[in-house]
């Protein structure tokens, strides 16, 4: 079947089977900041948006995003790279492989919530994990960033 996404403000068409999932398909078109951990929707490494929701493309079927808006972290470099120096700023971030996911996650609360509270921020993150660093540095770069793009 012929799948038609946006992704990232371009139109993409591409074959696929039925059973293929958004994680194969956009690795296929060249995203490969869409990164495969646990391939079982338990660990966020994969996360996309799609019409601004995070979703786990390891666990959705490409064709559910017919037609829809997918946003990869090559569509969001301005906001990826200022969140990642307030996240080395609280030393948060060591070896990046979970923060296109991450960000990613960020960016969608961010839109959703004006003023999150630490339990909501860290309830909306709770799918995406980092083994590497502690999850309080994450969330003061998170509300530092958050204050920051307010200004
Ligand atoms: Fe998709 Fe882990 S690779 S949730």
């Amino acid at each position: 079947m012929l799948l038609t996404l946006n992704v990232n403000g371009r139109k993409r068409e591409i074959s696929i089977s039925a059973d293929e999932y958004l994680l194969d398909v956009l690795r296929k078109l060249g995203y490969l900041s869409v990164k495969r951990g646990c391939d079982t929707g338990s660990c966020g490494l994969c996360t996309v948006l799609v019409d601004d929701k995070p979703v786990l493309s390891c666990s959705t079927l490409a064709v559910r995003a017919q037609g829809k808006r997918v946003t990869t972290i090559e569509g969001c470099q301005r906001e990826a790279e200022k969140f990642a120096e307030f996240m080395a700023a609280e030393g948060a971030e060591q070896c990046g492989f979970c923060a296109p996911g991450f960000t990613l996650t960020v960016l969608a609360l961010m839109k959703e919530y004006e003023n999150p509270t630490d339990e909501e921020i860290l309830h909306y993150l709770n799918g995406n994990l980092c083994r590497c660093s502690g999850y309080i540095s994450q969330l003061r770069a998170i509300k530092n960033f958050m204050e920051a793009e307010k200004k």
